[in-house]
C-alpha cells in the first residue's frame, strides 16, 4: 500500500496554531473517534463528494478493495459535512486512519450558522495507488454490496453516511442514488 502518513506529517500550514478546523465529509461525519473542542455543520465550495476511492484497509482488503468517498474538484459545487475544531496532535491519529491515499488539503470551511474559517480536509486524488475512479451509481452500489474490511461491511459505511447527511438536512444526489440502488439490490 502507498502510505501517505509521512507526506501529511510534512505539512506545516497550521504550524504554531493551538487548534485547527477539520472538515469531514465521509466517515468523520458519523464516526468522530478523536477528541474535539467544537463541532459544527458546515460545507465547502468547489468540491464534490464521490465514491471513487478504493479502500484496502477499512471497508475492503488489498485483494478486494471497497469503495469510499473522496473529494473531486468541481467549480460551483457545494459539499456538506461536519467541521471539528481539534488540536494539532490529533492529526497524527487522523493521518494514520486515512493513510490509504488521502492527503491534507487547505480549504475555506463555511459554517451553517454563518462565518468561514480556513481549515483542513483529506482528499484522495486520482494519482494515488488506491484510486478506482468513476463508475455508474448502479455499479458502485453493486461493488459496495459485496465488499467488507476490518472496519466492517462497505454497505454500512454507505448507509451510515446517507443517514448522517439526511440528519443534517442535506441532499447529495450521488450518495442517495447509490443508496437507492443498494436497497433495491438487497430487497
Ligand atoms: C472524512 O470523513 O472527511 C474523510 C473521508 C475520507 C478520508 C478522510 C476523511
Amino acid at each position: 500500500m502507498h502510505d501517505t502518513t509521512a507526506l501529511n506529517q510534512a505539512m506545516d500550514h497550521f504550524d504554531g496554531h493551538d487548534n485547527v478546523w477539520l472538515f469531514g465529509y465521509g466517515s468523520i461525519i458519523f464516526k468522530a473517534d478523536f477528541p474535539y473542542l467544537a463541532r459544527r455543520p458546515a460545507h465547502i465550495l468547489d468540491w464534490q463528494r464521490r465514491f471513487w476511492q478504493g479502500s484496502h484497509d477499512h471497508r475492503g482488503t488489498p485483494a478486494a478493495p471497497g469503495r469510499v468517498v473522496t473529494l473531486v474538484e468541481a467549480p460551483g459545487a457545494r459539499c456538506a459535512g461536519m467541521a471539528y475544531l481539534i488540536t494539532p496532535e490529533e492529526f497524527a491519529h487522523l493521518d494514520h486512519r486515512e493513510k490509504n491515499g488521502y492527503l491534507r488539503v487547505v480549504t475555506p470551511i463555511h459554517f451553517a450558522e454563518g462565518g468561514v474559517a480556513d481549515g483542513l480536509t483529506y482528499v484522495a486524488a486520482p494519482d494515488n495507488a488506491a484510486w478506482l475512479g468513476p463508475a455508474s451509481e448502479a455499479d458502485i452500489a453493486a461493488h459496495i454490496a459485496r465488499a467488507a474490511g476490518p472496519s466492517g461491511p462497505n454497505r454500512a459505511y454507505l448507509l451510515e453516511l446517507a443517514a448522517a447527511l439526511r440528519a443534517l438536512g442535506e441532499d447529495d444526489a450521488h450518495i442517495f442514488a447509490i443508496e437507492q440502488h443498494l436497497i433495491r439490490l438487497s430487497s
